[in-house]
């Protein structure tokens, strides 16, 4: 079967995710982030996760380059923080409330549903994508908020 890019949008968009903001910091000292919902889980002992990144967005060398990321889980009235990282806007921290993350110094998104910070740990290329793994190092979330999701191209919140 020849996989046309259509089809695999269509079928691979059929599998609801989370949405969250990556966030790094650049060899200036500059926040860089990006909406990402391929993220997941990879292993708990050691504690790592993983997302995967087009080789041809703006800021993949400098994730690339980067020791530390912090993973930022979007709640559902936080869509349009989703539609900013995900747009080619050039200040796209410009009114973006954050910190510099306790445990690695990457951005820290303020009052996100959980934030993870992770060291940087390895990255393999697979395609047109580079799957980038972390290693957690602190962690937070709020136990009882809800989730933005992303499912077939559109936006939705738990019924
Ligand atoms: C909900 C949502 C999820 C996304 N997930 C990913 C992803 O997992 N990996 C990725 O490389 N791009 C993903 N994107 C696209 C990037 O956010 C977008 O292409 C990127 O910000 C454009 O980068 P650039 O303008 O810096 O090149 C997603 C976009 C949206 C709206």
């Amino acid at each position: 079967m020849v996989i046309d890019s259509r089809s695999f949008r269509k079928a691979l968009g059929c599998f609801a995710t989370g949405v969250t903001v990556v966030a790094a910091t650049d060899g200036d000292g500059k926040p860089v982030g990006v909406t990402i919902s391929s993220f997941a889980s990879l292993s708990l002992e050691p504690p790592l996760v993983l997302f995967c990144l087009g080789l041809n967005t703006s800021n993949v060398e400098t994730f690339r380059k980067a020791s530390n990321f912090s993973v930022n889980v979007l709640r559902s009235d936080q869509r349009e923080l989703s539609i900013r990282f995900a747009s080619r806007m050039t200040d796209k921290w410009s009114e973006v409330e954050y910190v510099a993350g306790e445990a690695t110094g990457a951005p820290v998104i303020s009052h996100c549903l959980a934030t993870i910070e992770c060291t940087l740990e390895k990255e393999y290329v697979e395609g047109d994508h580079v799957i980038l793994i972390g290693r957690v190092q602190t962690l937070d979330y709020d136990p009882g908020g809800q989730p933005l999701l992303y499912f077939r191209g559109n936006y939705a919140e738990l019924a």
